[in-house]
This record gives C-alpha cells, structure tokens and sequence, in this order.
C-alpha cells in the first residue's frame, strides 16, 4: 500500500524530470535479457547522480560497481564533452554486457571501464597517483563498502562529493544482530561516517520504484 504510493510518485516524478531515452531503457533491457538481477539504479536516481555531478561541474567521475552500466549512462550524460568516467567491474558478465550499453549509447570515449577487483584497482589508481575525482558512486559489492569509502577518500579532493548507494537496506540497518555480511557491510560504513572529520555527509532515504533503501551523500571537507 505504502510501496504502492511510492512507486505511483516516483513515476510521476520521472515523467516530470527523469525521463530516460531509448538507450537507457534499451540498457535495462539487455540487463534483464542476460539474466541479471534488476538492480541498478531507478530513473530519479539517475537523474539525482546528475543533479550531483552538474552541482559540482563534475569533469572527472569515478564509478565503482559498473554492473550493467546503466549508472554509467547517467552520469556520462553529465559530463562536459571532454569529461572522463572510470568505471570498475570484476564480474565479466557484467563487463561485457556494460561495454555494450555504453558502446550503443555513444558513451566509449567518455567511458573508460576498469576490470578487476574493485580494492585492487582502487590501491593501483592510488598508488599510480591518479588525479582527483570530482564525484565517486560506490554501489559494488558491499562487505568491502568502508574500504572502499576510504580508497573514494583518497582520490578525492576538497568539495568532491562521494555517494553510495544500498546503505538503508529496506531497514535491516536497525538490525544489530544481522548476519547478513551485505547489511553488516553497509553498516560498518555507516558507522564509520559517524566519526569521519574527513567528510560532511548524510544519508538520503530512498523510496520509489526500487526496494526502499538509502544513499551517503558526502562532500569532502
Ligand atoms: C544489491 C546491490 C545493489 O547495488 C542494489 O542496488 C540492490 C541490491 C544486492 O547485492 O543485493
Ligand atoms: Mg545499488
């Protein structure tokens, strides 16, 4: 009933203001067609990530967890056309059908997709001192979530904004017995925010046409 209200209202918003063209529906499409979980990101969603990445004249843009790239796509539309996104993915599947979707939506230049661990291609970037991002979304797996925030720190710079998706959980946060290592993932992040002098951040509840769940939305200071 409550669902219900949501997804009817996140409809009505994506009619207003996220419609998506026919490459990203046609990303949902062959995500599905590959026999992948329906997990990306939603429409408004999408449209939050560019709210965020025109916010801060994003010109380079870090992505971990590419999955279908539907994400991607978001966020490379929001880029000026010499903008930069890496993306990072370790499931090949994934990979594969990711460079698809970014390759039919005229997004190859842009996009450059990283593959390997995400903890292993983060240390490298780091190590190989990479320039600064000026927007990271984590939304890869979630057990090394905090290790990732971390690593998202260190390739960032002052006003940097960092996002992370999947940190609510349709509620199961509030559990502090869970043994669920994706729910204790996201909350050992959660929890080291708390204490973080390195960022302002807060965490965004988010309903609609997805599970109810939340996102960090940081600035580094
Ligand atoms: C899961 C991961 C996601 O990134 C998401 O948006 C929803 C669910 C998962 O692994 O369960
Ligand atoms: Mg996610």
């Amino acid at each position: 009933m409550e669902t219900d209200i949501f997804t009817k209202v996140d409809h009505y918003i994506a009619g207003l203001v996220a419609h998506e063209g026919p490459h990203l529906t046609g990303a949902t499409a062959l995500i599905r067609a590959a026999g992948l979980p329906d997990q990306s990101i939603s429409p408004v969603q999408g449209k939050l990530l560019q709210v965020f990445a025109r916010a801060c004249q994003a010109k380079r843009i870090l992505e971990v967890g590419t999955f279908g790239s539907y994400s991607t796509i978001w966020l490379a539309e929001a880029l000026p056309k010499q903008g930069r996104l890496i993306t990072i993915e370790s499931d090949e599947i994934h990979a594969e059908v990711a460079l698809e979707n970014i390759q039919r939506a005229g997004l190859q230049e842009r996009v450059t997709l990283k593959r390997g661990r995400a903890m292993d291609v983060l240390n490298t970037m780091i190590e190989t001192g990479e320039a600064a991002f000026d927007l990271i979304f984590i939304d890869a797996d979630k057990p090394p979530y905090t290790e990732y925030f971390q690593a998202a720190l260190r390739l960032s710079r002052k006003g940097s904004i960092i996002i992370c998706d999947n940190v609510i959980r349709n509620g199961a946060v509030l559990n502090e017995a869970s043994q669920d290592e994706k729910v204790k993932g996201v909350q050992r992040l959660n929890a080291f925010l708390k204490d973080c002098k390195e960022v302002t951040a807060t965490i965004l509840q988010t309903v609609g046409v997805k599970e109810y769940d939340g996102m960090v939305i940081a600035v580094v200071n």
